[in-house]
C-alpha cells in the first residue's frame, strides 16, 4: 500500500480520538457494507495502528492519535511550501523525486515511511504517527565545496528546534547523530544533488524518536530514546516540526556566509563525546583517542599520543571507549 484512500483518511481521523464508533456508524460514515469496514480497518493496522474490536461497542484506537495537520505547520512556521502524507516511502525520496523544481525551505514529512533510510543503507524504523519524519529542501549556490560541515549544522539546528519549544538536555553525537541520556534520540540523512561548480541541491532528512511503540523497538539494533523520555508532556509533532523549519530557514543561510565557524562553540557545547576516550573505526580498523571537538570543515579531532588530527568522511563510525 503506498497511500490511504479517501475513505481510509475519514475513518483515521474518526479513530484518531481514541473512543469507540460502532461498525454500522463507521460503515454509514463511509458509505461502504461492514465487511469492507473490516477492510478499511486492516489497512489501517497493516500500517502499525493500535486498533482492535469490542463486540457491542465497535473499534477503538488503543490511544489517541495527534495527527499531523500541514495547514496548522504553516501557520506556526509561515512557510506555506509544506506538504504531510499519511503514507510515503520516504519523505527524503519524495523531495528528491521533485528536484531541481523545488522552492527552498519546502519540506515533506509523513505519519509513517514505508522505507524510511538511514545512513550507510540501514532502515529508519518509520511506524505510523509514533514519530517525526521530516524533509526539508535547501539549494546552495555556493556549491558542494563549502558543505562538508552541513550535517553538523544541521544537528544544531535541530538541538535549538528542541530546545526552542522546551525540550532541553539533548547532546549530539558526530557527525549525523542526537543523542539523549546516552542513547540516539535522532538521526539525520543529507542527500545531495549536484554537478562541479554548479548549485548543489539538498535534501535534509531528520528522522525524531517521539513515542517508541514497544513492538517497533525490537527491531531498532542499537540503544535508543525517544522524547518521551525527556518530556511528561506529549510532544506536539506539529509545533516541532514548525520549529525544525524555522531554524533551519534561519541556520541554513547564514551557514552559506560564513560556513560552520560561527558555530564551532555551539557545537563543542553539545557534543557529547568532548574530551573521551573514543574508538573511531575506519574501514573495518579501530583507532582509539580522545575527543577533542571539531574543526572548521566538520572533521572530527582525535587526539592520539598527544597529536590531535581530523578526521573526515563517510565510512567512520564513532563510539565511546568501554571505561
Ligand atoms: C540515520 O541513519 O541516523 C539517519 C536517519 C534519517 C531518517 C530520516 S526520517 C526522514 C527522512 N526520510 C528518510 O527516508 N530518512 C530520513
Amino acid at each position: 500500500m503506498s497511500e490511504l484512500n479517501e475513505q481510509g483518511n475519514v475513518l483515521l481521523t474518526l479513530l484518531a480520538d481514541g473512543e469507540f464508533h460502532s461498525g454500522e456508524k463507521i460503515g454509514e460514515l463511509l458509505g461502504v457494507s461492514r465487511t469492507s469496514v473490516n477492510n478499511y480497518i486492516k489497512a489501517l493496522q497493516e500500517i502499525g495502528l493500535d486498533i482492535y474490536k469490542v463486540t457491542g461497542k465497535g473499534y477503538r484506537s488503543a490511544v489517541p492519535i495527534d495527527l499531523l495537520n500541514a495547514q496548522t505547520i504553516k501557520n506556526l512556521s509561515k512557510n506555506r511550501n509544506v506538504h504531510v502524507e499519511q503514507i510515503l516511502d520516504s519523505t527524503n525520496q519524495w523531495l528528491l523525486d521533485r528536484l531541481p523544481n523545488l522552492e527552498n525551505g519546502q519540506s515533506c514529512i509523513s505519519e509513517c515511511q514505508l522505507t524510511g533510510r538511514g545512513r550507510r543503507g540501514r532502515t529508519w524504523v518509520s511506524p505510523f504517527a509514533s514519530h517525526l519524519y521530516f524533509s526539508f529542501y535547501w539549494r546552495f549556490d555556493s556549491g558542494i565545496d563549502k558543505l562538508s560541515g552541513l550535517s553538523l549544522l544541521v544537528g544544531i539546528a535541530a538541538v535549538n528546534a528542541l530546545d526552542k519549544i522546551g525540550l532541553h538536555g539533548v547532546t549530539l553525537k558526530w557527525p549525523n547523530d542526537l543523542y539523549y541520556q546516552g542513547k540516539k534520540l535522532a538521526g539525520i540523512l543529507i542527500e545531495l544533488n549536484a554537478q562541479a561548480t554548479e548549485a548543489c541541491h539538498t535534501v535534509i532528512g531528520i528522522g525524531i524518536n517521539v513515542r517508541m511503540p514497544p513492538e517497533q523497538a525490537k527491531l531498532i539494533d542499537q540503544p535508543w530514546s525517544d522524547l518521551s523520555q525527556l518530556s511528561g508532556e506529549k510532544v506536539d509533532r506539529n509545533l516541532l516540526s514548525a520549529a525544525l523549519i524555522n531554524e533551519l530557514q534561519t541556520l541554513l543561510p547564514q551557514y552559506e556566509q560564513t560556513g560552520l565557524h560561527p558555530y564551532l562553540t555551539r557545537w563543542l557545547d553539545l557534543d557529547c563525546f568532548l574530551n573521551k576516550a573514543v574508538n573511531l573505526l575506519i574501514a573495518g580498523k579501530t583507532e582509539a583517542g580522545i575527543c577533542r571537538g571539531i574543526n572548521e570543515s566538520g572533521a572530527l579531532l582525535l587526539e592520539r599520543d598527544g597529536v590531535v588530527e581530523p578526521y573526515i568522511g563517510g565510512e567512520i563510525s564513532l563510539r565511546l571507549a568501554k571505561q
